[in-house]
């Protein structure tokens, strides 16, 4: 069975772009179940619903594993009402969280996009243990709620901190000392 370890002196790529190919959304797809379904059981059988339908979805890829370039991150962005965008589904694979800042980079990725594309607002429901990693990406709170049973915050990103990205598609690549695949 495949293991992951930390190898000193290691560097891994990856790339925090849209999920142009079926492969990236396949691979966002099947993280978002392991995440949301399987680990927080914030879902039964799939967490998927009609959004999908209209949301870009954005992945960030661990490149250089031993098995080729994986998706160990995504979340995903839509505009509800003209100028008016909201993210969700914000996911690291577990063993790829507080590595390379995958969810941080794919924040900026997530709330640059919508600028470049005429956002004036950008929403998004966090869950409450996460609202310190977004304060410290310049949200503020709107409001405290429970979804899905759990308790959630309301926040809203400080557009002017966020570079408009104009090309999600060819993203951005970052590196970082990280585990690595380590075989059999
Ligand atoms: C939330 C999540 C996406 C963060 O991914 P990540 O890749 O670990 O995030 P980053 O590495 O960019 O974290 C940036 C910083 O926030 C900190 N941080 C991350 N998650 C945190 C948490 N839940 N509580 C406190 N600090 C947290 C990291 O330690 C890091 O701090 P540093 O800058 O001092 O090193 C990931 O933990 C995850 O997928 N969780 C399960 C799914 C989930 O809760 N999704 C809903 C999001 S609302």
């Amino acid at each position: 069975m495949t293991h992951l370890t930390s190898q000193t002196g290691f560097v891994q790529s990856f790339r925090i772009c849209e999920a142009s190919a079926p492969w990236m959304q396949a691979g966002a797809s099947a993280l978002r179940k392991q995440v949301f379904v399987q680990e927080q059981a914030l879902f039964a059988g799939h967490d998927r619903d009609a959004i999908d339908d209209l949301a870009i979805p954005l992945v960030a890829i661990a490149e250089n594993t031993a098995n080729g370039p994986l998706v160990v991150g995504t979340v995903r962005i839509h505009e509800e009402t003209p100028g008016i965008w909201w993210g969700s589904r914000l996911a690291v694979a577990p063993q790829w969280r507080r590595v390379g800042k995958l969810g941080s980079e794919l924040i900026k990725l997530a709330v640059g996009t919508a600028r470049a594309r005429g956002a004036v607002e950008f929403h998004a429901h966090v869950q409450k243990q996460n609202a310190v990693l977004f304060r410290r990406l310049h949200w503020v709170v709107a409001a405290e709620i429970d979804l899905h049973g759990r308790p959630h915050v309301h926040m809203l990103a400080g557009l002017e901190h966020y570079t408009p990205i104009d090309d999600p598609v060819a993203g951005w690549q970052i590196s970082a000392p990280s585990p690595v695949e380590a075989g059999t």
